[in-house]
């Protein structure tokens, strides 16, 4: 097994023998992770984690290590998949792969339309509703995210033809419209580990918000105020539902604009999450006027891969702030792949002093 560089996420290493004891106290402790899958290998098991502040504690009684691996995504059941391998012998199975994401009571798929006949998403359709009783609606991501909302083209599969639903992520409940909004449950882990750095009494500015889970997730963990911009009022809209939905302990103020059209406020908030992966790192500069000294912009880009991701970011960042600023990078590391060739970046930038 890999670590670190491709698809890194934080795990634990266990020995077999004490897998299921070890796997009982994650759950109990609700650190295992929902949207990652357990590699079992024959002598060791990996478990995907949420967090991993209170493992010493919990694991104490176990020959654990703690570090990063190359956990896959959580998919389709193993029992669907047969199913369709024994009704669809002629499909070129090695081509194929079936990505899917369940989003409140929506099953969402990824099956290329070029590769696959109609027929067979609907037989893929009508297989997941019956295998997956919360689910009342299958739909196929049917292209790519593009325009300046990310929102992607859908085809309707199987069961109801709904395109909103409640998504919940650790407790946190998203309204979400895929026809209108963009939203990617494969994120929850990372919406979940920022809100743990936030502290009560923060000013945080989530720039390009999307339906809000940063946002959500940050004042449900703590007394913190989160200013939400997006310029896609159905973003905003779904936001504003789920704010009046889910009990917070900290006030978002969500807005519909510009998320370049912030002045007259200097050195002001403790973090700045800024989640467009095309461009985020051509508003650093204007963010960096933005935060407090000693505050943090968190980041997400996309690159092409390559060997050393880390230096690259730095290189850029270091073109966009070059001497205006005095900053730390925290963290930067691959976050997931997004296409063969692509990886998105996850990057804390420490704002030591600006201007
Ligand atoms: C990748 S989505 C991120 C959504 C959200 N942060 C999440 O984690 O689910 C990017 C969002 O940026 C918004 N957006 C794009 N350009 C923008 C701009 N100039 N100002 C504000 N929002 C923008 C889109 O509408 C979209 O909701």
């Amino acid at each position: 097994m890999k670590l670190i560089n491709e698809n890194p996420s934080l795990g634990v290493k266990l020995p077999r023998i004490q897998a299921e004891n070890s796997r009982l106290q994650l759950i109990k402790a609700g650190l295992l992770s929902k949207t990652k899958k357990i590699i079992r290998n024959h002598n060791y098991v990996y478990f995907p984690i949420t967090d991993s502040s209170n493992i010493t504690k919990i694991l104490k009684d176990y020959e654990y290590q703690l570090d990063y691996f190359d956990f896959p995504e959580e998919n389709l059941k193993p029992k669907v998949i047969d199913k369709l391998r024994s009704s669809f012998p002629n499909e070129p199975w090695n081509e194929i792969s079936i990505k899917f994401d369940q989003i409140g009571e929506i099953g969402l798929l990824r099956l290329d339309p070029q590769k696959t006949t109609r027929e067979f998403r609907i037989q893929v359709g009508n297989e997941i509703l019956n295998s997956y009783p919360k689910i009342t609606s299958v739909l196929n991501k049917s292209d790519i995210t593009e325009g300046i909302n990310r929102i992607f083209p859908i085809e309707h599969l199987a069961g109801e033809k709904k395109f909103e639903s409640w998504h919940k992520e650790y407790g946190v409940l998203i309204k979400v419209d895929l026809q209108r909004a963009y939203f990617n449950p494969r994120l929850a882990e990372e919406h979940r580990r920022l809100s743990k750095e936030v502290k009560s009494g923060d000013r945080i500015l989530d720039l390009f918000a999307g339906v809000g889970p940063f946002s959500l997730h940050c004042a449900k963990a703590t007394n913190c105020t989160s200013i939400a911009v997006d310029i896609n009022p159905y973003a905003i809209q779904n936001l504003t539902t789920s704010i009046n939905r889910n009990k917070l302990n900290g006030t978002i103020i969500p807005i519909i604009g510009d998320a370049g059209s912030i002045f007259g406020i200097k050195n002001y908030f403790d973090r700045i999450i800024m989640n467009l992966p095309d461009s985020s790192i051509e508003y650093l500069e204007y963010s960096m006027n933005l935060v407090k000294n000693g505050g943090i912009i968190t980041f997400y880009q996309f690159i092409r891969k390559m060997d050393k991701p880390d230096e690259f970011i730095s290189a850029l960042i270091s073109k966009q702030l070059g001497k205006k600023c005095d900053y730390e990078i925290l963290t930067c590391r691959v976050g997931r792949e997004v296409s063969p060739s692509k990886v998105q970046m996850n990057v804390d930038l420490n704002i030591l002093k600006n201007g």
